[in-house]
């Protein structure tokens, strides 16, 4: 693997000053990683996505700091060099402070994350300017946030008319004042999203959001073609790797069935005359 220096928050918002794109992806694997970081990617998400990417509920609220952050050590190690994000779960942080400062903490610690990611309008706020303070960096997400899925009635674009799309961009400036040092835009039209971009000095990186922002992120699951259904029409298809997985299983299912797998190649041979001796075992004679 090609080392890299260590991407940081300074190298973000060097990138934004510079206007160079930042590249983001989720992953939830040591091997995806690797890859990720091979690939030279900037930041690395493990999103509360996991939720239905990869265990199957129809959203992402079932998921628990735990299992998130298991998966986040992984993704450090297959990564070292990435700004790696931990996604901190439903009502995770919505408690008390200390509930959020203690849960977040255990994604810094044990994971190695860089900072941390919240759902949430201006009204998080307290929440975020509590965790700074506890020395922890707090990526915002604004826009469409899965986690109020229930209040929001589903998976809807927002800010999609002026008073909703300035509502955005006072929220963002809010989150920005009360020390969220990055920010995710998610499903937000181009018109709010530049705002946003140019009203912060924070990166902002956009799920659907257009192309004005400091960056991009999606759901690893949805890009390659792994994920089950269609995907969100801000999502390019990069790859099929659902159809290449069916495809390597039938291959294999087929060779079970026919007798073409195992080869000779794939099987262990016993030491030299042994094969003898142990056949004499078993003759009745
Ligand atoms: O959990 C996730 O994958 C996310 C992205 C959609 C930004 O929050």
């Amino acid at each position: 693997m090609n080392m890299r220096d260590k991407i940081t928050l300074a190298t973000l918002r060097s990138m934004k000053r510079d206007r160079k794109p930042i590249s983001m992806l989720t992953a939830y694997d040591y091997p995806t990683a690797q890859i990720e970081e091979e690939a030279g990617i900037e930041c690395i998400l493990v999103g509360d996505s996991a939720a239905q990417v990869i265990l199957g509920h129809n959203s992402t609220l079932p998921i628990t700091v735990e299992f998130l952050v298991t998966l986040a050590a992984a993704v450090r190690r297959g990564a070292p060099m990435a700004y790696l994000v931990g996604d901190m779960p439903y009502m995770s942080y919505h408690v008390n402070h200390e509930e959020a400062i203690r849960n977040a903490g255990r994604f810094m610690a044990e994971a190695g994350c860089d900072c941390v990611k919240v759902e949430g309008d201006g009204r998080i706020a307290g929440t975020i300017e509590k965790m700074v303070a506890a020395t922890i960096p707090v990526m915002a997400h604004l826009g469409l946030r899965p986690q109020a899925v229930h209040q929001i009635g589903g998976y809807r674009a927002q800010g999609r008319d002026a008073d909703a799309a300035e509502q955005l961009v006072r929220d963002a400036k809010i989150l920005e004042a009360a020390g969220a040092c990055a920010m995710v835009l998610e499903a937000v039209p181009p018109e709010p999203a530049r705002a946003i971009a140019e009203a912060t000095d924070i990166p902002v990186i956009g799920c659907g959001a257009g192309p004005f922002c400091d960056g991009h992120v999606l759901v690893l699951h949805d890009m390659m073609g792994l994920a089950e259904g269609p995907a969100p029409r801000f999502v390019r298809q990069y790859g099929d790797v659902r159809g290449a997985i069916r495809s390597a299983v039938d291959s294999y299912v087929s060779d079970i069935r026919s007798r073409q797998y195992p080869g000779d190649e794939h099987t262990y041979k016993m030491l030299a005359g042994e094969a003898a001796r142990l056949a004499g075992r078993f003759s009745d004679a």
